[in-house]
Order: C-alpha cells, then structure tokens, then sequence
C-alpha cells in the first residue's frame, strides 16, 4: 500500500513482542545464529558481536571467522563455536548447518572478501542480517542490492546508508528514500541514529527512543548485530527482531550509562546489562 504507518517503541508494544524461555525447552528450541565477521586488527568488532549473540540467547552460536582470530575468539567467547575461512581476513562464507547470518563487524574490505561475499549472495537464499563492511562492499556496486536476500535486514547508520543508496539533505528525506528502498528491495531498513528507526517492507516506521550518547563508540553497532541476529534465530519475525533488539541494546545503554556514565561505559559493558533488561521484561 501507499500508506506510512508511524510507532514509538514504547515498553507495551515490546511487551507484546517479548517471548519469555519456555521451560520445557532446549538449545534447538532457540536456533542457531552465525556472526560471520572479523579481519586482522579487527577480531574484536566479532567478538562483541558474537558475545551479544550469546547473551541474547542463541541456543547455539557460532563465529565464522580467519585464522588469525582462532585463539581470540575461543578464549573470549568460549561458549561460540569457531569456523575458519582465511588467514588474515575471510574467503568464503558458506556453513554446513542451517543458521542465521550476521555478516559484516570487523569485516574489512579485501577483494579477496569481497568476491566471496558477492559469490556467497548470488546463491543464498534465506533472510540475513548485514551490517558494516558487508554494506560498504555492497555498495560497490548499486546492482549488487539486488543480490541481498528477501526480507533480509541491513543496519546502516548515516554514512553507510548514503553509500548505498545515495545523499539526502536531511534526515527526513533519508527516512522517506528509505521507506521506497526497503519497498522496492523488500528489505527491513534499520537507520541507526540518535533515535534509530526500522523501517519495513509494507511501510512501517518505528522510532527507538531507548540510548543515549554514551554508545557513541566503535563497538555499539556490531553488539546490535548481535543483538539481531540472536533474535532471528530464535524466531522471531525481521519486525520482531528489529524492534525488540533496537529497544534492548538502547535500554541496556541506559542501564550502562546510570552505573558508569556516558563517557565510561564500553559496549562490553552494554552488553552485561542486557540480562538486567530481559529480568525486567519477564
Ligand atoms: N545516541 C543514541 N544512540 C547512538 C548514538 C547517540 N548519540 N550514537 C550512536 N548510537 C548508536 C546507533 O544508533 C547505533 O546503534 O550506536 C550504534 C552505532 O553503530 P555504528 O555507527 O555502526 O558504530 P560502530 O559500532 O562504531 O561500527 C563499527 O562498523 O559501521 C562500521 O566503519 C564502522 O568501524 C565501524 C564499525
Ligand atoms: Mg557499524
């Protein structure tokens, strides 16, 4: 339809979204998310994607990562599993089992890269979350939006979202370009941001008015890859996730900021609350 449909996030809508643990339930029962990331130099954006992941609840999460991230990742998240692709930055990334993908923190942008992801799209078809370098090297090329899956998520913010589907003089014209791209591309368009909006397919916008400043940081937006690949894997819908997961990572930004300021806190640290968020939602 023609319609735009507005919505605040606000804790009765994500009340209606939040699915408590069952008790009769185990680690298949909430899926399996794979953080496909990293580069030398930037093992890290893969760890806190990956630990995100973990503390959201995957019931199995593994990182898909290079050699040279071996020893980091298994020893900072010991619960993910590790799957290698390259030395110094990843070639390929196919898995055997079925997952959902989280592609892009720490990335890099090697040819090498590159070819394999654009080689990897071309025959994937399930839904998928891209973020960060996998969207820098997407927009490359604008006939390579076309190889993102369906009903897939990106989650740019200002710059990346420019880089792909071009300049706007202001933010409101950046929401309206993103509500005929997530149309057209049938996409689910987070526009990360002060107060980030996901913008849907049919012509939905929801307004995040969870966060603050203090995830002004390198590290905030790979933890939200985390946050939404985790939920995907556990079932729930591309709004569902969208929403709760732009909701949980501003919330536990809050949390993090009322113990340890704005300047202070680290997304590691935003991450550690997030247990405090689900203990208020149930
Ligand atoms: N108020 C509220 N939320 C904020 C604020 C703010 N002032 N500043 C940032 N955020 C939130 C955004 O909404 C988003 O969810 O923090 C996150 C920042 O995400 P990114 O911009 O992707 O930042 P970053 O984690 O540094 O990205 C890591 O990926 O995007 C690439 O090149 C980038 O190297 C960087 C890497
Ligand atoms: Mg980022």
């Amino acid at each position: 339809s023609e319609t735009t449909e507005y919505f605040t996030i606000d804790e009765k809508l994500i009340d209606g979204i939040f699915k408590p643990r069952k008790d009769f339930s185990h680690k298949g029962t909430y899926g399996k998310a794979t953080i496909a990331g990293g580069s030398y130099g930037k093992i890290g954006a893969a760890v806190l994607a990956t630990k995100s992941a973990l503390k959201v609840g995957a019931g199995l999460t593994f990182t898909l990562a290079p050699a040279c991230g071996y020893e980091i990742l298994q020893i900072s998240c010991p619960e993910a599993m590790f799957i290698e692709s390259g030395t110094r930055f990843i070639e390929n990334f196919k898995t055997e089992a079925p997952t959902v993908y989280g592609i892009g923190p720490g990335l890099g942008t090697h040819e090498d890269t590159e070819n394999g992801l654009l080689d990897f799209l071309k025959e994937y078809t399930h839904p998928l979350i891209l973020d960060a370098d996998a969207l820098n090297i997407l927009s490359k090329d604008k006939k390579n939006i076309e190889l993102i899956p369906e009903h897939s998520v990106i989650t740019p913010h200002p710059k990346e979202f420019e880089r792909l589907f071009g300049s706007t003089e202001n933010s409101f014209e950046r929401l309206a370009l993103a509500l005929k791209k997530a149309k057209e591309c049938n996409l689910y368009i987070v526009l990360k941001d002060h107060h980030t909006q996901v913008v849907t397919p049919e012509g939905k916008v929801f307004y995040n008015i969870t966060g603050n400043a203090g995830l002004a940081k390198g590290g905030s937006g790979d933890i939200l890859t985390g946050i939404l690949t985790s939920l995907l894997a556990q079932g729930y819908t591309q709004e569902e996730a969208c929403v709760l997961g732009v909701w949980l990572h501003g919330r536990a930004a809050d949390l993090a900021a009322e113990k340890y300021s704005k300047e202070s806190m680290l997304p590691t640290d935003v991450i550690n609350e997030f247990g405090a968020v689900f203990e208020e939602l149930t």
